[in-house]
């Protein structure tokens, strides 16, 4: 065999398969600080996902019609499906799903600030599905091409249904602004109360960002937190013009030489308070998880107690 054909089937090293721009997966040699990265990531963005059920599933009972409450049925319970995904995805660096649970309920590890944020009317469910899986889908659709292989993966199914999560949220805004005028004071009303939480979701700006350099050298992040929020400024900014809505930003104005809109600051002082854990409903949003999780003990035990007595029976 040739050196060349040697090296061809020299097993490469992480820093080789990364600078290749190639994926990493879960039996490669890895950096324990890449794998904590990962998980660290990984784990808050499931927490996010499952948090993230809350505000939307308080008008499943309310949604005005069968087929709203259909569309909210689903959508909630693809965000369910969404944390199931990542959580697997954290376990094949090693992670175990009981001590995840554990790190979010007793406020070890973060989950996005902006399921902290009340949903006060029925447009907020539209808002929420135009404006937050709209965001979502700008921060998920590069992280398909995270260097973790899993991560990446997970993303592609996760990124597909976002797509229907935000056309429904839209769809949903489109009816209501063609109702009364109520119906869409209630739109431009939910639009002010979520549109600068929606810019928080995508982390503090690059100065301030700890994480993000050493994400980027890594390629778990393929874009960096102020890049993917212009790009979802200047995505969100002719549907709300389509919409007929006003975005809550005096300073937003299309820049011709950038061919980008200048935006005014998040309050960052707020998305420090809210990660902190003071925000309108952090201490609802974590009671919620830690009952749902003691009520769903017996059927943990139950399939635990299942799983053994299985593992005997083809054993004996
Ligand atoms: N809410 C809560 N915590 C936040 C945050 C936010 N909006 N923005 C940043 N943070 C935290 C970070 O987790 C980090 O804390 P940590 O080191 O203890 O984890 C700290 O603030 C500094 O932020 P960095 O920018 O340095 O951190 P990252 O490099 O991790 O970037 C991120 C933050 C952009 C959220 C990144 O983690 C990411 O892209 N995560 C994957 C996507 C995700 O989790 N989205 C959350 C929403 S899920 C969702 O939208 C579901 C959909 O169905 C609606």
């Amino acid at each position: 065999m040739t050196q060349t054909e040697t090296l061809a089937h020299e097993p490469r090293t992480f820093e080789q398969l990364i600078a290749a721009g190639e994926r990493i997966e879960p039996r490669d040699a890895m950096p324990d600080a890449y794998r904590a990265t990962l998980i660290r990531q990984i784990a808050q963005h499931a927490h996010s996902e499952i948090i993230g059920m809350q505000p939307e599933g308080d008008w499943l009972t309310r949604a005005p019609s069968l087929r709203r409450k259909a569309v909210l049925l689903a959508k909630v319970q693809d965000e369910a499906g969404h944390g199931l995904y990542l959580y697997c995805a954290a376990e094949t660096l090693g992670a175990d799903r009981a001590d995840l649970t554990a790190n979010l309920i007793e406020g070890r590890q973060k989950y996005s600030s902006i399921f902290n944020y009340p949903t006060l009317s029925y447009a907020d469910v539209g808002v929420i599905g135009w404006l937050v899986d709209g965001a979502a889908i700008c921060n998920q659709v590069p992280l398909c091409r995270s260097s973790y292989g899993p991560y990446g993966r997970a993303m592609i199914r996760v990124c597909k249904e976002e797509s229907f999560h935000q056309r429904q949220g839209y769809e949903l805004l489109v009816t209501m602004m063609a109702g009364t005028r109520e119906q869409q004071e209630m739109v431009q009303d939910a639009v002010n109360r979520w549109w600068w939480p929606a810019l928080m979701m995508f982390g503090p700006p690059d100065t301030d960002s700890p994480n993000t350099a050493q994400s980027m050298a890594w390629g778990i992040k393929r874009h960096t937190n102020d890049e993917l929020r212009q790009r979802f400024v200047d995505m969100s900014v002719p549907q709300a013009h389509a919409l007929g809505v006003t975005l809550p930003d005096p300073d937003l104005c299309w820049d011709e030489r950038r061919g980008s809109h200048d935006f005014g600051q998040p309050d960052w002082s707020e998305l420090a308070r809210v990660i902190k854990g003071d925000g309108p409903c952090n201490a609802e949003r974590l009671a919620r998880r830690r009952a749902a999780h003691e009520n769903g003990a017996w059927v943990r035990e139950a399939a635990t107690a299942f799983a053994a007595r299985q593992r005997q029976a083809v054993v004996a």
